[in-house]
């Protein structure tokens, strides 16, 4: 959607146009053409091992849905009402064969087969087998729980991500649920605001020399305040950028950030030390005003917690920090959430400086047209031992 300028030439700010956001590319609802595209992949939905003895209720591309574990170990995601008269899954109990409804203990496989209704005189198959409550796919890698929203007969595989395949012996794989990456913390990990505007900030080096580290004081390393030459390139999976810096004492560096279909990113270590990205992240819509973030890092085998790579550096937690202290040093979530829950595309001027973001939003609505005409979009594999994805990203010197 090009942008319109309707400013009366004086600037004034009296009588101006009210502007609106770009839906084909941010709601992902049911129905919705992003959505739709949205739903061709598998996404990250909850840590895997949070799965307990209770339902987790769990909202995904503007769908509400339970998660669950059943005692033989098997995830499953349904829908929170039960198709019986609508009692609340949430509050089901999970056995071995499945998850048992609260109100009169009908009793669901992770596929929403009803195996049991206790209070029917006798069991009927026939009309047990009409009783299915519509169910998702999930399966588990890397330490989260992945679900599928798609059309079952489009189902690809879970892809496999080469830097997380072959670990060293003394490494393992952390995964995480907090908005470190968008300047939150582990305290939040419900980001409100459209997932687009996260995504696509990605894809804007300039924003790293002026408000994380000119700005605000060094949010990352200070030799991010070094201006780099960018240029953006098409991938197989998506874009990436390469920002060559060229530091006053000779080295160089080339940081390398990669996006991938549909809200993936690989951002590499902020700290500037050389080599691969050692995370990856999903952006996850809840909705089209709320997204999550899931990252996987490679981290030595005694590490507890959560890695601070994707973290930025301030003399306080961000939770901590004061409105006095945010205005004075405002990092990623201060500036997404003031662009609004979903930022308003029409008033944008877009500049040189933007061309990743823009070129990223046109690729976004190819892929988006493409499923809208029946394909299939970048990415999907549907063959279950394709090699895993190769990422690219890092710090070069
Ligand atoms: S409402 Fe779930 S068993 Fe009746
Ligand atoms: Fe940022």
């Amino acid at each position: 959607m090009a942008s319109v300028l309707t400013n009366e030439p004086s600037g004034s700010a009296y009588g101006r146009s009210r502007h609106t956001h770009d839906s084909e590319i941010t709601e992902v609802g049911p129905g919705t053409p992003c959505g739709e595209f949205m739903r061709r992949y598998w996404h990250p939905i909850e840590i895997a091992e949070r799965l307990g003895e209770r339902p987790i209720e769990i909202r995904v591309l503007g769908e509400d849905l339970v998660l669950f574990r059943d005692r033989s170990g098997l995830p499953g995601l349904i829908t929170p009402r039960c198709i019986h008269r609508g009692a609340p899954m949430a509050f089901a109990k999970v056995e071995e064969r499945g998850i048992r409804c609260p109100y009169h203990g009908w009793l669901f496989d992770t596929e929403g087969r009803c195996l049991e209704q206790p209070c029917e005189v006798a069991d009927k198959p026939a009309f047990r087998e009409r009783c299915r409550q519509p169910w998702y796919p999930v399966l588990e890698r890397y330490g989260l729980v992945f679900a599928y929203l798609g059309p079952l007969e489009k189902k690809p595989a879970l892809p496999r991500w080469a830097p997380f395949e072959n670990l060293c012996p003394n490494e393992k794989i952390v995964p995480d649920a907090a908005s470190y990456s968008v300047g939150g913390d582990e305290t939040e990990e419900i980001i409100p605001w459209n997932w687009l505007q996260d995504w696509e900030n990605t894809m804007d080096p300039f924003h790293v020399v002026i408000l994380h580290t000119a700005f605000s004081g060094p949010q990352f390393n200070p030799e991010m305040a070094v201006m780099p030459q960018v240029a953006w390139h098409d991938t197989k999976l998506g874009m990436q950028y390469t920002a060559h810096r060229e530091f006053p004492d000779g080295r160089t560096m080339d940081r390398v950030t990669h996006v991938m279909f549909p809200s993936l990113r690989s951002v590499p270590n902020i700290q500037l030390s050389a080599g691969i990205a050692e995370s990856m992240g999903w952006l996850v819509p809840i909705d089209d005003t709320h997204h999550r973030t899931f990252h996987i890092t490679r981290m030595p085998l005694d590490f507890e917690g959560v890695p601070l790579v994707t973290a930025p550096i301030l003399e306080k937690k961000w939770s901590d920090m004061t409105d006095e202290e945010r205005w004075k040093m405002p990092g990623d979530w201060e500036i997404q959430k003031g662009q609004g829950p979903i930022t308003l595309h029409s008033e944008e001027r877009l500049g040189s400086s933007d061309t990743g973001v823009s070129m990223l939003r046109r690729k976004l609505r190819t892929q988006i047209q493409i499923v809208a005409n029946g394909g299939d979009p970048v990415g999907v594999q549907l063959e279950s031992d394709a090699p895993p994805m190769e990422i690219g990203a890092g710090n070069f010197y």
